[in-house]
């Protein structure tokens, strides 16, 4: 039976996919095990470590039970997700909800409740349940439906976490089903473009999340420079100004920050952009308050994102997705200070740290093209 809350605010760890595709195995995940301790990600948050698609043989068992690959796990699932445990870290696994998954091993269509005691058995603490050969008499919401009961019989806390893609109108159902997080588009990639896609895409999104269960705009791309062996995800790499605003507009929009790239061999701007503490309090500030939008007078390319945070703070974030710096200007009575109130805002820098005084009526910093300012702001008086 489940005992604990799970994902009380946006699941936070590293995922496989992005940058190793189908070539990984038991040494890189364990020397990523011990990269997310040396490295300072476990203690800024990141405690989920997940493998994805393909590290199952392409067949079952006689007896209908999934089987490692012996080459990849020689010493099993269990021997990993113990290693995992033992370094203070969660483990996490991939099935799919149809008869293969997306990569064409066993899906768990018709398997849930034996394949979730299986996971369970191993010390599994976190589900990637993908949508791929579905059968297409089954929605999507009984299958997940049906997974979340198949885990939550199983007797361990298992995280599922539906990678859905945003079909069949997923966010009206998916907290019923018992979901902690929930994809909403399609893959991401390592390119702007695609950051700047499912970014804009998601802000109808932001209404629907909250504590145990969140909006999953994918894994975080930042720190891969385009070097990932995966071909579907690797298309060129971005800058570290356009990293550092996708995990600016992760965080804000309240999805799971989940690292794709290789953390054994970081570089420090990517260090610093990830573990940055005040943008990370951004995104797992308890009350789990989305974020609304104020578009920019003139520049449609412009706009702040504001988000109320439980001590009474503000999260402001400036962001300019057009290809030339630009001053991106709030005035604050848009996000519903009286004028007559006579306060402003107090500013705190999320990237430098440094705490600059009020602004009075508005403030307009002047940002980098695919960049962004982020502050925690308080109301306050001269
Ligand atoms: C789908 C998912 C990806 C990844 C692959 C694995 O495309 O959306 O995140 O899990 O499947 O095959």
């Amino acid at each position: 039976m489940k005992t604990d809350m799970m994902a009380q605010t946006p699941p936070m760890g590293w995922n496989s996919w992005n940058t190793f595709f189908d070539q990984y195995d038991e040494k890189l995940i364990f020397d990523t095990a011990d990269a997310m301790v040396e490295q300072g990600l476990l203690a800024a948050g990141y405690e989920y470590l997940i493998i994805d698609d393909c590290w199952s043989m392409r067949e079952r068992d006689a007896a209908g039970k999934l089987v490692p690959n012996p080459e990849k796990f020689p010493g099993g699932i269990k021997a990993v997700a113990d290693y995992v445990h033992s370094k203070g870290l969660k483990f996490g696994i991939y099935s799919c909800c149809g008869v293969r998954t997306c990569a064409g091993y066993p899906g768990s269509f018709e398997h849930e409740f034996s394949d979730a005691a299986q996971f369970a058995g191993w010390g599994v603490d976190y589900l990637k349940y993908d949508n791929c050969y579905r059968p297409r008499t089954m929605t999507s919401s009984m299958l997940y439906r049906r997974m979340s009961m198949a885990l939550r019989q199983s007797g361990r806390d298992i995280l599922l976490a539906a990678c859905q893609w945003g079909t069949e109108d997923v966010h009206q159902w998916i907290r019923s089903s018992g979901a902690h997080t929930f994809r909403s588009t399609i893959d991401i990639q390592d390119a702007w473009k695609s950051i700047e896609a499912i970014a804009s895409s998601q802000m109808e999104n932001q209404c629907f999340n909250g504590p145990g269960c969140f909006n999953d705009m994918d894994m975080l791309v930042v720190g891969m420079y385009g070097k990932g062996l995966n071909p579907e995800t690797s298309i060129g790499g971005c800058s570290d100004e356009e990293y550092q605003t996708h995990f600016a507009l992760w965080a804000m929009m309240n999805s799971p920050l989940i690292i794709g790239c290789d953390i054994r061999n970081m570089s420090e701007k990517t260090k610093e952009i990830l573990t940055n503490p005040d943008i990370i309090a951004l995104n797992q500030d308890p009350e789990c308050r989305s974020c609304y939008r104020i578009d920019v007078y003139g520049n449609p390319d412009t706009f702040v994102l504001v988000k109320p945070l439980s001590d009474g703070n503000y999260a402001l974030g400036f962001f300019n997705f057009s290809d030339v710096a630009a001053k991106v200007s709030l005035d604050f009575w848009d996000m519903g200070l009286s004028c007559a109130f006579g306060q402003g805002m107090r500013f705190h820098d999320c990237f430098t740290h440094e705490d600059m005084g009020i602004q009075k009526e508005f403030f307009a910093p002047t940002v980098a093209s695919h960049g962004c300012r982020v502050y925690r702001c308080s109301i306050a008086e001269d």
